[in-house]
Order: structure tokens, then sequence, then C-alpha cells
């Protein structure tokens, strides 16, 4: 068979390497600073959807930007989401037992920055968040909402996985999501 560079063989229509190292290929160890920065580096490189994960602590709105949601199960209908131990979000759901996901449409790059800062005075102002029918805040311009009462939790490493049963799910808004890419927020060129 004829070969080509590092011995790869080659594509008979055009010639070209069959196989091509792309990139370099570090390792992930624990201990590398450097391996870790090309982690997240890679993790950067995939395109996510945005959320606001709200839930209550002493009475008190509380909520987070979060794109590790998932949904997990349709019977029953359940969803996930990491998050950091020992933030607000997480000890807020941990202790109310319950959590709203709202998913954010392409005009709320502010409330997904507002949402990411841990100053929690700044992100609930009057007249821009609603209640649930769990009691639990909803994020007023987002497209959907996803109602839950957490089903398990799970300590991982750094963050904390939160399962949910979606007691409740409805669309608010009409209009495209927000998308999360490479540290900037943007949005589909057109309606699908
Ligand atoms: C686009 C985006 C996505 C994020 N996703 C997550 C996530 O999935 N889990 C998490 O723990 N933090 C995530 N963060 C960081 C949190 O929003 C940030 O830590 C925030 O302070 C959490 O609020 P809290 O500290 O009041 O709970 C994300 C931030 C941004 C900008």
């Amino acid at each position: 068979m004829q070969t080509g560079r590092m011995d790869l063989p080659v594509d008979g229509m055009t010639g070209l390497p069959m196989c091509k190292q792309l990139g370099t290929l570090i390792e992930v160890q624990h201990t590398s600073e450097n391996t870790g920065e090309m982690f997240r580096d890679v993790m950067r490189s995939y395109p996510t959807g945005v959320t606001i994960v709200t839930s209550i602590s002493e009475g008190k709105p509380v909520g987070g930007t979060m794109n590790s949601f998932t949904s997990v199960s349709v019977r029953p209908p359940l969803v996930a989401v990491f998050i950091t131990t020992g933030s607000h979000t997480a000890m807020a759901i941990a202790e109310s037992m319950k959590f709203n996901v709202n998913i954010l449409g392409s005009e709320q790059e502010k409330d997904a920055l507002k949402f990411a800062d841990p100053d929690m005075a700044r992100k609930f102002a009057e007249g821009n968040f609603g209640t649930g029918q769990n009691g639990i805040p909803i994020i007023h311009g987002s497209l959907a909402c996803l109602e839950c009462n957490l089903e398990q939790q799970i300590q991982i490493a750094d963050h904390i996985l939160f399962v949910g049963e979606v007691t409740a799910a409805y669309h608010m808004k009409k209009g495209n999501p927000i998308l999360y890419y490479k540290r900037r927020f943007m949005e589909l060129p057109s309606e699908p």
C-alpha cells in the first residue's frame, strides 16, 4: 500500500493521508497547569445553550447562569445540572429541594452575565422575575421554564450533580436561544 507522512495510509482519490494528527496530544493530568488549560480549551469548543437555574434560600430568590444543563430521562422526566460546590445556587437547591431551569433567549446576554456574578444583590430587581407554581423564581424574558423537585444530589469532585424531576414544563416566549461558544455569547444566524 502507498503510504504518506508518518507512514499513514493514503486515500487513493485525494492522495491525502487518511488520518491526520490535527493537534498536539496532551495527556490530561491533575497536576499540570498546562494540561488543565488544554482541557478547558477543548471544552470551550463545545457549544451549548444557556440557562439561569433559580431556587430560594430562607425565602429569598437565588440563581446562577449554568450551561451544564442536560436532560436525563423521559419516564420519569428528569434533568440535571452540575453546580460548583459552595455556590449560592448549590446551597439554595440543597436547602429548598426545588429549582427552576430558565432557558435563555438570544436577547438575554445581559441576564446571562448578571447571573454569572456571585453578587446576589444585583440579580433580582423588582419586575424582572415572577414565581412558578412551585414558588421558585422565573426569569422574565426567558424562552421556556422547567420546574423541578430535587431527586438526587451527588458530590462529584468540585461540583454537585443535581438531578431534578420535572413537575411543570412550559414555553414563555417565541424566539431563538442564546448560545455559548469559545467564551462568547452568540445567536443562530436565522430562525430554524
Ligand atoms: C455561560 C456560563 C455558563 C456557566 N455554567 C455554569 C455551570 O454549569 N455550573 C456552575 O457551577 N457555574 C457555571 N457558571 C458560573 C456561574 O454562573 C457563577 O459561578 C455564578 O456566580 C453562580 O452564581 P452563585 O454563585 O450566586 O450561585 C457559568 C457561567 C457562564 C458565564
